[in-house]
């Protein structure tokens, strides 16, 4: 067995070497240097600090040596790892920094970029507010009625006694559907059919449907009494487009018909539904007027909701809303005349009705300070956008 070697030299072990160590430190701070992100760091740190790197293979040779060079070698590899372990501290660090910056940069969102999303559609508000009205109604116990818009004309006028030669027919001015082959050249040409110019037809077809037999008994018979329906519908008439008039508009309809009905059920009820459409609270008034279908007839009017009657008799004052008149008119309504309670095989002797009809498009103007017609048949997005989802 031989003796330790006492004269071994560890300058003699070449990775222990000065020079070796300064050339190990060097390539390692230029591999960091080098290294231009995280990921190509960390390969440069495996490489010159990991394992088998050679500073690490480097201080393993030292426990080989005798004290006094181990001492010597392991100050000299301790103060390189040190070196080596600050500069990849260091670079670790500015790189860090770089990337936190870059990710600001990359997935900053530049919030005033127009999007590009396709913008997702609305519910027209006067589809709303029909909804809305049968509510309110169904909610007393009334149903709902629905009556076709090309409409027989016997249902639109005669069965509400508006005869053929009936002035009255003049105040709705009507759309009349030609029948087919017509040239439209005259009045023979006519279908007898016509848009419907109000919804007040479904009145005769719901009491027709109620009273109904069959005459060989095999059909359905009618339901009967009492009658508590309500019919939102499209109404039309040849008018022309402007701020106030549509030729396609919507009523809602509404018609009553029991025992012992009177006109203060008739005005209890409309109060009802003015205060669910407008607020608790809302001041109406009937005021005399003629339907032919109707008897006695009134028109129900609102007080206006801008000046309160104020403006009425004071010019000082003046209201756009309601031209100062203090009212505004939201709709027609009366006790169904009984002529047509027996048009329609009701006994005028026994039962009482009464009907309303107001328009949805005014409702709504009321409702929202709308102040164009024209947006509310546009169809403009962006118009029933602003009414919200409300389904
Ligand atoms: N049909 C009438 C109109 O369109 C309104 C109305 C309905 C009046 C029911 C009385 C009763 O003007």
């Amino acid at each position: 067995m031989s003796a330790p070697n006492s004269e071994y030299d560890p300058v003699e072990v070449s990775s222990l070497h000065p020079d070796e160590v300064a050339r190990m430190v060097s390539d390692a701070l230029s591999a960091f240097e080098a290294a231009r992100d995280l990921d190509e760091l960390k390969q440069a740190r495996l490489a010159h600090t990991g394992d088998r790197a050679p500073l690490t293979l480097a201080n393993r040779e030292i426990g080989a040596l005798p004290p006094q060079a181990r001492k010597d070698a392991g100050r000299r590899v301790g103060a390189a790892r040190r070196e080596v372990g600050e500069a990849l501290a260091r670079r670790q660090a500015v790189l860090e920094a770089e990337r936190d910056e870059r990710v600001l940069v990359d997935e900053a969102v530049d919030v005033t970029l127009p999007w590009d999303r396709a913008p997702r559609g609305a519910r027209h508000p006067l589809t709303t507010i029909q909804e809305r009205v049968a509510d309110v109604f169904v909610a007393m116990g009334w149903e709902v009625a629905e009556g076709p818009e090309v409409e027989a004309e016997w249902l639109n006028f005669d069965a509400l006694n508006i005869g053929p030669d009936h002035p009255a027919r003049t105040m709705q001015d009507t759309f009349f559907v030609a029948a087919e082959g017509a040239d439209g050249a005259d009045g023979a040409d006519d279908s007898g059919l016509v848009l419907r110019t109000h919804t007040s037809p479904v009145q005769a077809r719901t009491m027709l449907a109620r009273t109904r037999q069959t005459a060989d008994g095999s059909g359905e018979p009618g339901r009967g009494m009492p009658i508590y329906v309500i019919c939102p519908g499209r109404t039309f008439r040849t008018d022309e487009l402007d701020a106030t008039h549509t030729p396609v508009f919507s009523q809602v309809e509404g018609l009553a018909v029991d025992e012992g009905l009177t006109m203060a059920h008739l005005k209890g009820t409309l109060d009802h539904f003015a205060s669910s459409m407008f607020g608790a609270g809302i001041t109406t008034r009937l005021r005399p007027s003629y339907f032919p279908f109707t008897e006695p007839s009134a028109e129900m009017d609102l007080q206006c909701f801008v000046c309160r009657g104020a403006s009425v008799g004071d010019p000082e004052r003046p209201c756009r809303t309601c031209g100062s008149e203090g009212w505004i008119e939201w709709g027609g309504c009366g006790m169904v005349n009984p002529r047509v309670l027996v048009a329609c095989g009701v006994d005028p002797e026994r039962y009482t009705g009464f009907a309303f009809g107001m328009g949805l498009e005014r409702t709504l103007m009321f409702r929202h300070g709308i102040e164009d017609m024209h947006d509310m048949v546009e169809g403009d997005v962006r118009f029933a956008t602003a009414f919200g989802m409300e389904v």
